[in-house]
């Protein structure tokens, strides 16, 4: 069977994994790391410049109100996913933060929109591209939203390099190749950027390298594991039990501080001419 990324088939899923990725959005978003990356590209496309902005690939719609959020920032933010449940988990979490007003989501597929040539003056697809299979597609549907001069801020996992220690490395190897095949499309999209840039008519700007790594104890980690050992079967890359185990080892690795887990993470930002 052809593992299935469950985030490509958010529109899809049934409640109970659903709930399982609006926990796993939520926790990732507040992590200081994530945030501290988030912001970091934000602040080069000067996001609060823009007076509309649009966040492809929104889930929960930590993007979009990380931006809303920004006390310079006086714009509207709109939000996209491929998931109805998502784009209404996001609206619901933003009017409860008091941010109704300034945002607003909607499902919509990322590769084809039907809204109006160069309407946004900036966009961000924050790990988007990595859980489509075209992501061509969704950079040049990026370049045409976006008017120019106007940015877009790309920012995924280099899923290519997500890595867990095992006592076995052979075993090891083995689960890592599982993991990425089962919970990422694209798994090199962003060493694949600076071509696609290219293709889509940009210019690319600045770019962010990070290696988000935790070694002893997991702590960005802990809940990713915990998310991936739900999904893992839904994608077809492990049973149940075998996802069970995989997971009991790495959380059993950080409760005697021998945890190792990595990934590099990519910031782009880009401007259209
Ligand atoms: C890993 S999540 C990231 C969500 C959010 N940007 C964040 O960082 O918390 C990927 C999101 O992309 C959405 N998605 C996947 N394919 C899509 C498509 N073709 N068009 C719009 N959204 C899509 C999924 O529903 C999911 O919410």
């Amino acid at each position: 069977m052809k593992p299935s990324d469950p985030y490509a088939v958010t529109d899809k899923l049934d409640d109970t994994l659903l709930q399982v990725i609006v926990t796993r959005l939520e926790t990732r978003g507040k992590h200081p790391l994530f945030d501290g990356m988030l912001r970091d590209y934000l602040g080069a496309m000067e996001i609060d410049m823009a007076k509309s902005v649009l966040d492809l690939g929104c889930g929960t719609g930590v993007a979009a109100r990380a931006i809303a959020r920004r006390p310079r920032f006086a714009g509207r933010v709109l939000g996209i996913d491929l998931s109805e449940a998502l784009a209404r988990a996001a609206s619901k979490l933003a009017e409860d933060e008091g941010l109704g007003d300034r945002t607003e989501f909607r499902a919509g597929d990322s590769r084809k929109l039907e809204l109006a040539d160069g309407s946004f003056d900036a966009l961000v697809a924050h790990t988007l591209l990595s859980h489509v299979d075209d992501p061509i597609l969704v950079l040049k549907e990026a370049a045409r939203l976006v008017r120019p001069g106007g940015m877009i801020g790309v920012f995924d996992g280099d899923y290519a390099s997500m890595t867990f220690g095992h006592a076995d490395p052979a075993k090891g190897q083995a689960y890592d190749n599982a993991v990425v095949s089962g919970v990422v499309t694209s798994p090199r999209v962003m060493r694949q950027m600076p071509r696609l840039v290219e293709a889509a008519e940009l210019q690319l700007v600045a770019t962010f390298p990070y290696i988000l790594a935790e070694v002893g104890k997991a702590d960005f980690w802990a809940p990713a594991i915990e998310s991936f050992r739900r999904l893992l079967p839904k994608a077809g890359v492990m049973t149940d039990e075998e996802a069970n185990a995989w997971a009991e080892g790495l959380q059993n690795d950080s409760a005697n501080g021998v945890f190792f887990g990595a990934s590099n993470y990519y910031g782009y930002v880009i401007r259209r001419p």
